[in-house]
């Protein structure tokens, strides 16, 4: 059994909370804001025993084993700092932090400390992307040559204020290609497993122009490999697409395009054995949950630690780069 505590009762939490609430192995057991009036309806809502209304309440609380951390970005970089500082191990969403600088040092803190972080970045645990990033990472499409993925996505004026802190640059650290679009990035990369070594890219703003962040980006990154890959990410679609992704090896090419329940994944010009992605929900926040559970409670390996979020993490950072010096840039590597 996994005892969960919820620091961050927002619009994503209410999911997880309800997910949680479905998953036998978690239960949760308290849960932590900023905000007391809401923060209270979720705990009665979600029947979480024990409110907090200060982080460090949570922290010290023996009956939390493991942190789900989903509050605005500027918040990751401390609140995981602490959380490794207590002991607890956490389940961060993406992106794990604002800057790879932070990132970077939060992953040599837990590794140092030996406490398990893990981030969100459920596209991983999606049927459709699990079974396209197997087939390239087993060289069953052949040698990997390039890929694109589409993020056509929606995003009305009460995305901003109803979170303030979407619109505001130091809080958020970017808008549609950090918020939105590093979760295909995350899985493009995942799938063509070579390190990003370059980029350019273009930022914008459209429709929103009152906020301070893009709203729509676009950016091509060289891999190590030769392959280039390509991001499209926008919140200002009319109608909202499901996010697709073309990637295309020497052998086949492999077709994802998002649905809730039953994504679609086909492979052209060869037959692919499509893998099973772990856990048994169909729904891939559920099986990124039961994943970090599982890597808590029974030792077994989750499929984004915190090192594994910081390729997109590099790979976004040096497209905003490109975008403001409008060159192409080197994307920082990481050291292995
Ligand atoms: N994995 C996904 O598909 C997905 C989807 C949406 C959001 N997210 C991520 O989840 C995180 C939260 O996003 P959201 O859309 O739920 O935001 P939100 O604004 O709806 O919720 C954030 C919550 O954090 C609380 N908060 C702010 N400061 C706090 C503090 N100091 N202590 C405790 N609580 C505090 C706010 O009161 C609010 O309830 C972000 O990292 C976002 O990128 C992930």
């Amino acid at each position: 059994m996994l005892r969960l505590g919820i620091v961050g009762c927002g619009s994503i939490a209410g999911y997880i909370a309800s997910l949680a609430r479905l998953n036998r192995g978690v239960r949760l057991t308290a849960c932590c804001d900023r905000s007391e009036e809401s923060g209270r309806a979720f705990a009665r809502k979600h029947k979480i025993p024990t409110f907090y209304g200060a982080y460090e309440e949570i922290l010290n609380d023996s009956s939390v084993d493991a942190l789900y951390i989903a509050t605005p970005h500027h918040l990751h970089y401390p609140m995981l700092k602490a959380a490794i500082q207590a002991g607890k191990p956490v389940w961060c969403e993406k992106p794990i932090t604002r800057t790879l600088e932070e990132g970077l040092e939060i992953v040599k803190l837990a590794n140092d400390a030996g406490i398990k972080v893990g981030v969100n970045y459920q596209y991983r645990y999606d049927a459709g992307c699990y079974a396209l990033a197997m087939a390239a990472r087993s060289g069953a499409m052949g040698e990997i040559l390039y890929g694109r993925c589409n993020v056509a996505w929606k995003r009305g004026p009460d995305y901003f204020t109803n979170s303030p802190w979407h619109a505001r640059l130091e809080q958020s650290g970017g808008g549609t290609l950090l918020t939105q679009g590093s979760h295909l990035l995350d899985l493009l990369l995942w799938a063509c497993a070579s390190p990003p070594r370059a980029a350019t890219g273009m930022i914008t703003r459209r429709k929103f122009h009152e906020v301070e962040v893009e709203d729509l980006a676009q950016g091509t990154i060289a891999l190590e490999s030769g392959a280039f890959i390509q991001i499209s990410s926008a919140m200002i679609a009319a109608t909202e697409r499901p996010a697709e992704i073309e990637l295309y090896g020497s052998e086949a090419t492999a077709l994802y395009g998002e649905q809730l329940l039953r994504p679609r994944l086909r492979f052209l010009g060869k037959h692919v054995r499509q893998a099973r992605p772990p856990g048994k929900s169909p729904v891939s926040l559920s099986r990124s949950l039961e994943g970090f559970r599982a890597w808590i409670v029974e030792d077994r390996p989750y499929l984004i630690p915190a090192r594994e979020s910081l390729a997109a993490l590099a790979a976004v950072e040096a497209i905003y780069q490109s975008a403001r010096e409008k060159a192409q840039v080197a994307v920082q590597q990481l050291i292995e």
